[in-house]
């Protein structure tokens, strides 16, 4: 049988795009009606691939408002900071042991990463090696195994995430058996719950993000989202208003699907040529301005302190539990001294 317990987190980035919203957080607020959910700011995970600590607070303050105007409810979920329950330090030191580090450097999301920072031929196997030695922090190489105590300390049974999370997943359901049958079965085996939307593209047809310069927000004003949506992709061959398009070809489309009352209308008036481009897209851009509306009040209405009482309390919430599991764990290992 499933248990009831959720955890998931997200890096501090400041301010959601869409795709966080209508994909991530989505999710998240599915979830909070019927399990008992843990979210989190997973600040140490920022510092993995950027050193610079400065806006970290704010940009926790950022996302957190999204958060919460989104629909996360603090009533229900509980919302923390990772690095203010210290606990999952101390779980993730003792699972380092339990994983060799070539599993570690197989990681998809290691070798992603990689080809981002070393800029080397991979067949100069020398020149890349040590590229790669100066490169990569430990901290970076380790990471998957501080996510697996993230989840793990909460005895969580599913995992709201990303595609790109899932071999993640996979290591933490390795290290719970592993544990479980070294020392006492304490861990649940974790299972990975992906998105119902489908991963919203970004204005150039890429995946959505920051880096990339593609991002649609929820604060975009009207005259913003008009010009973003104006740059979008749609079906080549319909050029004058009245031809006929197909919207299967249109990242236009695509969108309308989350934004648009009634979607068939749209796809009978584009495949018909009842409708030119331009207009459709003003639908799309009007259509998305309101859908936020509401989001953009609720947002503004949460002040900064709000956010980190909010926060705090969460903190002290999930540190009890947490260390009722490491006390669980330290008496499985024969390291409860005194
Ligand atoms: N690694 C995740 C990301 O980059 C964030 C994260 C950290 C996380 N710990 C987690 C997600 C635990 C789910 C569960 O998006
Ligand atoms: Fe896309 Fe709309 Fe143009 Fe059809 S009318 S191709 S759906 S933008």
């Amino acid at each position: 049988m499933i248990g009831r317990n959720v955890l998931s987190g997200m890096r501090p980035t400041g301010k959601l795009h869409i795709g966080h919203l209508e994909g991530v957080l989505q999710e998240w607020i599915n979830l909070q009606q019927s399990y008992d959910c843990y979210y989190f700011v997973a600040d140490w995970h920022a510092l993995t691939t950027n050193s610079e600590t400065k806006d970290l607070k704010e940009n926790t303050i950022d996302m957190v408002k999204d958060w919460l105007a989104y629909g996360v409810d603090p009533n229900k979920s509980t919302l923390f900071i990772q690095s203010q329950v210290p606990e999952h330090a101390e779980l993730g030191l003792l699972f380092s042991m339990l994983v060799n580090l070539g599993r570690l450097e197989r990681l998809p999301t290691f070798n992603a990463y990689l080809k981002e920072i070393v800029k080397v031929e991979e067949k100069d196997k020398k020149i890349y090696d040590e590229v790669k030695r100066a490169k990569v922090n430990h901290g970076f190489l380790g990471y998957p195994i501080l996510q697996s105590a993230d989840i793990l300390i909460y005895k969580t049974n599913l995992v709201p995430v990303g595609e790109d999370q899932l071999s993640h997943i996979e290591l933490t359901r390795e290290i719970a058996r592993k544990f479980n049958s070294l020392y006492k079965e304490i861990f649940p085996i974790p299972e990975p719950k992906l998105g119902e939307t489908p991963c919203i593209l970004g204005t150039d047809s890429r995946k959505m993000s920051k880096s990339y310069g593609n991002v649609i927000s929820p604060t975009d004003d009207y005259s913003i989202l008009k010009n973003k949506v104006g740059k979008m992709v749609t079906d080549p061959n319909k050029i004058r208003a009245n031809d006929r398009g197909n919207p299967d070809v249109c990242s236009v489309f695509d969108m309308h699907e989350l934004y648009h009352p009634n979607k068939l209308e749209v796809l009978t008036m584009c495949k018909e040529g009842s409708i030119g481009c331009f207009d459709c897209k003003g639908n799309l851009a009007r259509n998305i301005y309101d859908k936020y509306e509401e989001f953009n009040e609720k947002r503004s209405e949460f002040s900064d302190n709000d956010i980190l009482e909010i926060l705090e309390e969460g903190s002290k919430k999930a540190r009890s539990i947490a260390r009722q599991t490491l006390n669980e764990v330290k008496e499985a290992m024969h390291m409860d001294y005194f």
